[in-house]
């Protein structure tokens, strides 16, 4: 028996999966972490907790993976966080991750150094507060003697690399999202770097997704129950991954995955960009070619925050079973999901989550059901941007842990207008970059013969066309309410 393994570094924790070399999921471990948020708005984790759940969760598949041989691994994970190593690899400080936005005055100067325009052109992404190089910036500054002890900087599931191989590595995907990435040649940016202050020799060397960058050493091996020499592939950012294990790997097919964040992603055969930097352009983890995406920061964080907060009695499926008789539009209740600021459409860090329109008629059950419904506005919303810019969006697959509630799918579906498509592997970043490893160590001959083989279509939730024009008048407001809060979220956030 052959096997595959995926190991996917989320915000809420590890998870692991064994597939065997069809793309059937043989077993699957999840280790979860905390999220430390020690100012509002900002938020870290340790690097060292992630290793300690990859450890764990891979020595629980290697025991079950006894009776035959794992021929490669994939790595993926939450994007841009900052890692950083001293002379003796050891991490010098948490990460900074993807959700943290103490960088608004990093990027503004990012955006000053080099040029608004110029930044565009190199990165094809406006400075955000979200990717890696205002957080590298944001340690220069304010912990200059961090920074002096910086040898590596590396990506959050890049650490996990490093510590399975003993190799500084990285791919072009997740680097996409340094911001330090010319992203039409694939490569580092001289220009960015060295008008940053950044010396290119802290960065790790750039593959592509499907590449092996290095084997598992002896050291690893024990802890994790990896044979020594295992292949390991350069993987993919949490979303470029997914999009492989949704089989979004040519031009027409887009996917909506609601984990932590949620991303409305579509391929394309070349680096298209938004001249309003409202979507982000990034490398794909198919060889020379890139993609789209919008981002809502908190989608599946949403509901997690909600139910831990609110509901902590009943069980996700539970809550789903209460909201479902609940009318469309939540008997007129809107949420806007920007519990940790938003990107996607409106870029802006100091928005915060908000409840329109309660009443003392409103239940748990209709919040739950507004957050689910704020969600997919916002998705929506990069689905309506994607379209602006010519993005055929219509063949569209939805996965992520959110994205395996029939409530929410219907949602989304009705909220889209579009049909949308479920998988039987629900896990697609990590079958995403099983199949990197299964290219990587030989498997397979080229990503897109790994899809074929191992993606099969689940079934399909049918949108419905009265639903979505009642969902469009709701969205109709939706869409009017962060342009009357902005200035007061602003005001918020000066307190
Ligand atoms: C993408 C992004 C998130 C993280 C966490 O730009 O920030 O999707 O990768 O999942």
């Amino acid at each position: 028996m052959k096997y595959l393994i995926g190991i996917d570094v989320g915000t809420s924790g590890t998870k692991s999966v064994l597939f065997d070399t069809q793309g059937k999921e043989i077993a699957s471990c999840t280790e979860e972490y905390p999220l430390y948020q020690p100012k509002n708005g900002w938020a870290e984790q340790k690097p060292t907790d992630w290793w300690e759940a990859v450890c764990k969760t891979l020595k629980y598949l290697t025991d079950k993976a006894t009776d035959g041989e794992i021929c490669g691994i994939g790595i993926s994970g939450q994007m841009h966080g900052l890692v950083m190593l001293d002379e003796n690899n050891e991490v010098i400080r948490n990460a900074i991750i993807w959700c943290d936005g103490r960088t608004t005055e990093e990027c503004r100067e990012i955006e000053e150094i080099i040029g608004h325009d110029r930044l565009m052109e190199i990165t094809c992404n406006p400075a955000l507060e979200g990717f890696t190089a205002g957080k590298i910036r944001w340690v220069q500054k304010n912990e200059p003697e961090n920074y002096r002890r910086c040898r590596h900087i590396l990506l959050p599931k890049d650490y996990i690399r490093f510590m399975l191989t003993g190799e500084y590595a990285t791919e072009v995907s997740d680097a996409s999202g340094m911001q330090l990435l010319d992203i039409a040649g694939r490569c580092w940016s001289k220009e960015v770097c060295d008008k940053l202050g950044i010396d290119m020799s802290l960065l790790a060397r750039v593959y592509e997704s499907p590449e092996a960058t290095g084997c598992v050493t002896k050291e690893a091996s024990v802890k994790t129950g990896l044979k020594e020499g295992t292949v390991v592939a350069g993987g993919a950012g949490d979303n470029a991954a997914a999009a492989i294990g949704a089989g979004v790997c040519k031009t027409g097919k887009a996917f909506t995955t609601i984990g932590t964040s949620g991303v409305v992603f579509a391929h394309t055969d070349k680096p298209i960009f938004d001249k309003n930097g409202r979507i982000h352009t990034f490398c794909c983890a198919v060889p020379g070619k890139w993609h789209v995406m919008g981002v809502t920061q908190a989608a599946g964080l949403s509901l997690n925050w909600f139910r831990n907060t609110l509901a902590r009695d009943i069980s996700y499926k539970e809550l789903d079973a209460q909201s479902v008789s609940v009318k469309i539009g939540s008997d007129k209740l809107i949420y806007l999901p920007y519990l940790m600021g938003e990107r996607t459409p409106i870029l802006d860090v100091n928005s915060r989550g908000v409840f329109f329109g309660l009443s003392a008629m409103h239940t748990r059950a209709h919040m739950a059901r507004a957050v689910m419904e704020g969600v997919s506005y916002s998705l929506y919303s990069c689905v309506e941007l994607l379209k602006d810019l010519s993005i055929d969006v219509s063949d569209m697959v939805i996965c992520g842990g959110g994205g395996k509630s029939k409530l929410w799918q219907k949602i989304l579906a009705d909220v889209y207008g579009i049909d949308v498509k479920t998988l039987v592997s629900q896990e697609c970043a990590a079958l995403g970059v099983a199949i990197l490893g299964g290219v990587a160590s030989g498997v397979f001959k080229t990503v897109e013969e790994g899809c074929d083989i191992c993606i099969s279509e689940r079934g399909k939730t049918v949108s419905d066309e009265a639903n979505h024009r009642e969902y469009m008048e709701y969205y109709g407001l939706y869409s009017k309410l962060y342009p009357a809060l902005k200035d007061s979220f602003k005001e918020l956030s000066a307190l």
